[in-house]
């Protein structure tokens, strides 16, 4: 099965409009789309979506490391999952700029697992660490702090390769680049939690770049930024990856 994930981040979303031009009929049942829109929009586009895009599955951008209690200011898993998320992204490089470290993130992922919701936990390397040759340690290191001390997991995470140089750039990573760290992050998955998992990939991806990037083995699917804005644009992108 693969993954398509709309990441909206906090731009304004005209819902009504953005559903009716998404044709749910363009893709195929072999693909999970899921739309991560801001936190105060989930529960009316829940209710909007699953009326007339019955497939369409919702994620947040993010939720707190608590569950539930006196964190000012935090949105808690179980209350995102009461108003239809069943996804999070977790740990993306915008909120791990803005102070979340790496036993956050694991919190997080525990968290979503305990409120019942998928993690998508994203992870990659900044230009520098790139330029250098540390793609591997950078990778290694964020799998080992956020989610390999979650032994015997047997709950779905997707994990997303965002190399943070190709967010928001207009310039996705080369099919090489990525087919390297992909096949890094499947062994590593493997030699750490003895089974597969997701990988899908962002970073400026487009219906253009989508199609050449839908060719690297062992990418199921694409989180997608600035492009899943534009459903007509997002739909295309989809159909790439069958
Ligand atoms: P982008 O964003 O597609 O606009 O590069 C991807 C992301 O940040 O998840």
């Amino acid at each position: 099965m693969k993954h398509l994930v709309a990441n909206w981040k906090m731009n304004f979303v005209n819902l009504d409009a953005w559903l009716q031009d998404f044709d749910l009929n363009k893709i195929s049942d072999e693909i999970k789309v899921v739309i991560c829109p801001n936190y105060l929009d989930i529960e009316d586009f829940y209710k909007k979506s699953s009326k007339t895009h019955k497939k369409i599955l919702i994620g947040a951008q993010n939720l707190s490391s608590e569950t539930e209690g006196a964190f000012t200011g935090q949105i808690s898993g179980k209350m995102l999952r009461n108003i239809g998320a069943s996804y999070s992204i977790v740990g993306h490089s915008e909120s791990r700029l803005h102070g979340e470290d790496d036993e956050t993130i694991l919190n997080k992922v525990q968290t979503a697992f305990n409120c019942d919701l998928i993690p998508i936990l994203c992870i990659g390397e900044n230009q520098d660490e790139y330029s250098k040759g540390g793609t591997e340690k950078k990778i290694k290191h964020q799998l080992t702090e956020n989610l390999f001390p979650l032994k015997n997991l047997s709950k779905s995470v997707l994990i997303a390769y965002e190399p943070i140089y190709a967010i928001g750039s207009g310039i996705a990573v080369q099919n090489e680049h990525l087919e390297e760290v992909s096949l890094i992050i499947k062994e590593l998955v493997r030699d750490n939690l003895g089974r597969d998992l997701t990988l899908v990939y962002g970073g400026s991806v487009t219906s253009e770049s989508a199609k050449n990037l839908a060719k690297v083995d062992g990418i199921d699917g694409f989180l997608v930024g600035n492009a899943s804005l534009d459903p007509k644009e997002f739909a295309n992108i989809a159909q790439s990856l069958e």
